[in-house]
């Protein structure tokens, strides 16, 4: 097994899992384990689940650890929380977690980590200048990486569309609970895009979440300037992301 070695935690609303990932390769060099996210999902008790999950694995001491979050997450501090207990707003997670790990931490939004990853090991290997990675879920989430560096935090599944959070207007969970079709998803879908483009002029966009398995279905609809194009890593992506970032950034992680 290779040396190069960091744990990820991906903390979803219905999920919490965790893999030992290999950071030479991206993939997991361990099964993922997945533990169901407590509810209510408060800091308490979701920092339990965290603890669950290693207690599975035996990590040496000095294994740098990253943890995401389905929300913005700056200096360790959980900005807004749109997808869990909102008992997270303005808590410290390097503190919390460190409490219930007896570890150091790093904290990284969910879809800041997942599109790291598609950087570094996925779809947007290589690839110069400004990609944007969404993903498409419950929520929109939203990562920009501008020649390999992330700029964190971008939540642009809130911007506001004909009066509506984005996400309120076009993920994939407000596609579900509509019963539309592919099509008529893609007429909101290019909205988002189109506006996103606009503001931004990405090089790339590359769009995750667990619908992008169907992107056949809905990506040849849109009409953008740049490339869009599916994420590779797909479930994996976060796990992989927030161990690359923690590997990277994690000095103190120990
Ligand atoms: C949150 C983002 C998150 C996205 C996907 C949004 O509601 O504000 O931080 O990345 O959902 O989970």
């Amino acid at each position: 097994m290779s040396e190069n070695l960091a744990f990820g935690i991906d903390i979803g609303g219905s999920g919490i899992k965790g893999a030992i990932v290999d950071l030479d390769t991206g993939q997991f060099a361990t099964d993922r384990v997945r533990i169901p996210t407590p509810q209510p999902s408060t800091p308490e008790a979701v920092a339990d689940t965290c603890r669950e999950l290693i207690d599975q694995f035996d990590l040496p001491k000095d294994m740098p650890i990253g943890i995401t979050f389905p929300a913005p997450v700056s200096r360790n501090i959980v900005l807004f929380i749109a997808n869990l207990d909102e008992s997270w707003k303005g808590v410290d997670v390097a503190e919390l977690m460190e409490r219930k790990l007896g570890r150091k931490v790093y904290a990284v939004n969910d879809a800041d980590a997942a599109g790291y990853a598609e950087v570094v090991y996925g779809a947007a290997k290589g690839v110069d200048g400004l990609v944007i990675v969404t993903t498409l879920g419950t929520g929109i989430g939203s990562a920009m990486i501008y020649n390999g560096q992330l700029q964190p935090n971008t939540e642009l599944g809130h911007l506001e569309i004909d009066g509506k959070d984005a996400e309120h207007r076009a993920s994939s969970g407000v596609r579900e609970k509509k019963g539309w079709t592919f099509e008529k998803w893609a007429k909101k879908l290019q909205k988002f895009y189109s506006h996103v483009e606009m503001l931004f002029t990405p090089d790339l966009f590359v769009v995750g979440g667990g619908v992008s398995k169907k992107h056949d279905k809905f990506l040849p609809l849109l009409d953008l300037n740049a490339p869009i194009v599916p994420a590779q890593l797909l479930n994996s992506a976060g796990i992989v992301g927030a161990a690359a970032l923690a590997k990277k950034y994690c000095e103190n992680c120990k």
